[in-house]
């Protein structure tokens, strides 16, 4: 593994070892015991969105690893003004040991790594988002024990997270279903590698993908990027929900996941996002574990 750029890029072996190294990390930093492995490591983090679990975490990840991170803003960032990536990436690659990146284009994560000499970590496009997924599938085994015989339902938009969740679901052994308006499918080679590859069901019909699920994952019905498709992505995610009624379909101790930030209303009520919010925080919180162990691997 000399980058993550997107899940597609790892083999099944390679998520494993970097889920058990996260559940390692979890256990001693429960146990109050820490190991500086990246110390006089710098990691340059570039934020073209908004963040509050990924940049905190991937913050303090470095900071316990024994290493530093840097917040770099595309606001203060020459690349915000127009500076080619081919050379912020070989710029870069100069000063620091590793850069994570959260930006609009898959293509411009793939050129950083291209051009500069150093890993690069991807903390979402808006094609795909590694990082969560990782946590997703450290938390989804912690509660189930393992992947084996699971199913995964993904309600609303073909978004980011729907394209790593499928592969994630798929690599990892799970089957996966997706309930999407028309017009709001995922990527169209990630589906036809999914069919090929796994059990992968696309329906327009919520409790058709929920039947008998054993994790249900909704996101945002309107991503970062898309604040202006609002009202109209509103009217057509209608009904584009988990819900009480659609828990009732998937298996009774079915666990509801969320990458966060939710709407409650929208993709999820209130009330089945309280009852679950053990684990949605969970979730949240494995992100720093499995960032740690994604750190560890590049850049140790
Ligand atoms: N889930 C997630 O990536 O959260 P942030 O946008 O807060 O980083
Ligand atoms: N699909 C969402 C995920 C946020 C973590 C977005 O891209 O805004």
């Amino acid at each position: 593994m000399k980058h993550l750029l997107k899940l597609m890029d790892l083999t099944r072996e390679e998520i494993l070892s970097v889920l058990n190294l996260a559940d390692q990390l979890k256990f001693e930093r429960k146990n109050g015991k820490r190991s500086d492995v990246l110390a006089g490591k710098k990691l340059g983090m570039i934020f073209q969105k908004s963040s509050t679990r990924t940049r905190v975490s991937f913050e303090v990840g470095m900071y316990e690893l024994g290493g530093y991170a840097l917040f770099l803003s595309n606001r203060d960032l020459q690349i915000g003004r127009g500076e080619p990536v081919e050379d912020t990436a070989r710029v870069l690659s100069r000063y620091l040991d590793g850069i994570m990146i959260r930006t609009f284009a898959q293509q411009e994560v793939e050129d950083l790594a291209r051009y500069g000499s150093i890993p690069v970590i991807n903390g979402l496009t808006d094609y795909c988002h590694p990082c969560q997924v990782l946590a997703d599938l450290m938390t989804i085994r912690e509660r189930k024990g393992s992947f084996k015989g699971l199913k995964m339902c993904f309600v609303g938009d073909g978004n980011n997270m729907a394209n790593s969740l499928m592969v994630g679901a798929i690599k990892t052994g799970m089957s996966f279903a997706i309930a999407c308006p028309k017009g709001f499918e995922p990527d169209a080679a990630l589906m036809a590698w999914a069919k090929e590859n796994g059990s992968f069901l696309i329906t327009e019909d919520v409790a058709e993908a929920a039947r008998d699920a054993d994790v249900l994952y909704t996101d945002v019905w309107a991503s970062m990027g898309q604040e202006e498709e609002r009202a109209a992505r509103s009217r057509a995610f209608a009904g584009y929900q988990i819900n009480e009624s659609l828990m009732r379909v998937a298996k009774p101790d079915a666990i509801v996941l969320h990458c966060l930030p939710a709407h409650r209303g929208e993709e999820i009520t209130a009330d089945v996002f309280e009852a679950h919010a053990d684990e949605i925080f969970e979730e949240a919180e494995n992100r720093l574990h499995a960032q740690k162990a994604v750190l560890c691997k590049l850049l140790k």
